[in-house]
């Protein structure tokens, strides 16, 4: 094989992603916790994912589950100790494997020391490491402008004892960070490099888009659009001009860049929480010194057909072209999970697993997406999610309705413990103990005891995939090139990654119908399938099963 020069290890890497709370309790409160993630290492390594990211695990009042951070630098005491994440990181270093820390940078929890003294008065120190306006209208009651906070309503929040409002892109108890005030950048590096020098190999950028907003605090401009979605955060009637994807957050992104690459040996990497459109979000990445990559959600909408994953191909190979990765999203802890939007149809998911997996890019699968697990309809009013209790005033039928839309407002739904087995709590949390949402009743059959009996099962499918992957540079860094169309049905799907010397050949089969497809060129032996094993190719032509994925090699 010519030894080309393999890139860096992130932009080979495939990530899993831990929400701890849900994980693996091993104390019996029915928490997920750190201890539980370090007793799953080996079943993480035997799946063969390479990488983790953690969400949130910092000292937090636990409002938004750990998206409130009230101590950077501690460990929310249901998670464990600083000595568990030391234990986490060494024990996944000593796999192999890396683990990225979750950052939220935009905004603190309402209970962050820092915001608790800069509400204190007008005059305090910290007055300016939020950002405070004089609202309009005799005695201030209008707020400053008509910004909407990302999920729906005004994000101005009124403060009575100071009799100003505060900003808050997300929940009124997480005000954002004022980015403008050199003390604000200089106290969030510094909790960076501290997690950076601690052992961690990245950092997942929660809301990133959102750090800098518009100086003057201009109007946002009207718009038609309802709900935003994952490649346009306009909605609620607004667009977001003045609030997202400011060209300071673009070139902040250079600065954190420069202080992560303090950090090497190894190389240290980044991802974006970012919204917007491939071609918008490009330029947190554009000139290799800013953001590693960012999450590109778009892969959560596109219709599930060839045409459908064919265009979202090209556009990613066209807007994020190699040395840019991109990456594939097909689930996280706030949207709906993978099989929510494909009928829970085994083949149609190990499918979708193909194309994250063999497509160029970087892979992030979600807790519980290995073995399939399903969202749980659970009411908004008793709800653990701030998101839903915000929206709890809407019937329940409602919130359905846009579940099966795509728009999640109970994030609960996705969050539920994860499945290990067929006993009680699914060996989630001890038998007697109440985890902190319930399990899903599918656990009985879909869960990782079971599926690892059945060499059909999506466990298997992951892999047996990601098996493939590690040993071929074509899958983990090679460049992408879609057949034609006219070369293959229009229900087949088909690219070549090459290498150096190694190429793999991907055939995605989206119909539910078994086909015999000619293969251009010849040589090909199968080295993989979403089924358990390939068929063999005879004179050029294989046959492939009702929503098949084939990878061939030479
Ligand atoms: C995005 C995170 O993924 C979500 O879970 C969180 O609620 C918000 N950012 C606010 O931090």
């Amino acid at each position: 094989m010519q030894r080309a020069e393999l890139p860096p290890w992130w932009a080979r890497t495939t990530v899993y992603q831990i929400y701890p709370r849900s994980f693996l309790d091993t104390n019996g409160d029915g928490i997920g916790d750190l201890p539980g993630i370090v007793r799953k290492l080996d079943y993480l390594q035997d799946l063969g994912v390479e990488t983790l990211w953690i969400c949130p695990f910092y000292g937090s009042p636990q409002q938004d589950l750990g998206y409130d951070v009230s101590d950077y630098d501690a460990v929310a005491p249901e998670y464990g100790t600083r000595d568990d994440v030391r234990r986490l990181l060494d024990e996944a270093h000593a796999r192999g494997m890396r683990v990225v820390a979750d950052m939220v940078l935009n905004h603190t929890s309402i209970e962050h020391p820092w915001f608790r003294e800069s509400r204190s008065s007008r005059t305090n120190p910290k007055r300016n490491f939020y950002l405070w306006r004089p609202g309009r209208k005799p005695g201030g009651k209008a707020p400053p402008n008509n910004w909407r906070s990302l999920v729906g309503p005004r994000g101005w929040h009124w403060d009575e004892r100071t009799q100003e409002w505060y900003w808050a892109s997300f929940l009124p108890f997480q005000p954002d960070l004022d980015y403008r005030n050199p003390e604000v950048q200089e106290a969030m590096l510094g909790v960076v490099r501290r997690w950076l020098a601690f052992g961690f190999d990245g950092l997942r950028l929660d809301i990133f888009h959102a750090l800098f907003k518009d100086e003057r605090f201009e109007d946002n401009p009207f718009s038609t659009r309802l709900l935003p979605t994952e490649d346009d955060p306009d909605g609620f009637l607004q667009s977001y001009r003045r609030t997202l994807h400011h060209p300071e957050t673009i070139a902040f992104a250079r600065t954190l860049r420069r202080v992560v690459d303090e950090f090497q040996d190894p190389p240290r990497f980044m991802v974006g929480e970012v919204f917007g459109q491939p071609s918008e979000l490009r330029r947190y990445c554009e000139g290799g010194d800013g953001l590693h990559s960012v999450f590109l959600f778009k892969a959560m909408r596109a219709p599930f057909t060839a045409a459908g994953f064919r265009e979202l191909v090209l556009e990613f190979e066209r807007e994020m072209p190699a040395p840019l990765v991109p990456t594939w999203v097909f689930g996280n802890h706030d949207r709906s999970r993978r099989g929510e939007r494909l009928g829970y149809h085994p083949e149609r998911e190990k499918l979708s697993v193909a194309v994250q997996l063999t497509a160029r890019g970087i892979p992030f699968v979600y807790y519980g997406e290995e073995i399939g697990m399903r969202d749980l309809d659970l009411p908004l009013a008793t709800a653990k999610d701030p998101l839903a209790r915000m929206y709890r005033f809407l019937p329940d039928i409602v919130a359905r309705k846009l579940h099966a839309a795509g728009v999640l407002l109970n994030r609960d739904a996705c969050r539920t413990p994860m499945q290990w087995s067929a006993a009680p709590n699914a060996g989630f949390t001890a038998p007697g103990a109440t985890p902190w949402l319930p399990l899903h009743p599918a656990a009985e059959t879909t869960n990782v005891e079971a599926e690892e009996r059945d060499p059909a099962s999506i466990l298997h499918c992951y892999k047996r995939l990601l098996r493939l992957r590690r040993t071929r540079p074509a899958l983990q860094a090679g460049a992408l090139e879609l057949y034609p169309e006219h070369v293959l049905p229009p229900e087949v799907l088909a690219y070549r990654r090459t290498f150096g010397d190694d190429v793999a050949t991907v055939l995605l089969h989206f119909d539910d119908a078994t086909r015999r497809v000619r293969i251009p060129g010849d040589g090909h032996v199968p080295l993989a399938s979403t089924y358990p094993a390939p068929l063999p190719i005879r004179e050029g032509e294989a046959v492939l099963r009702p929503y098949e994925a084939l990878i061939l090699g030479r």
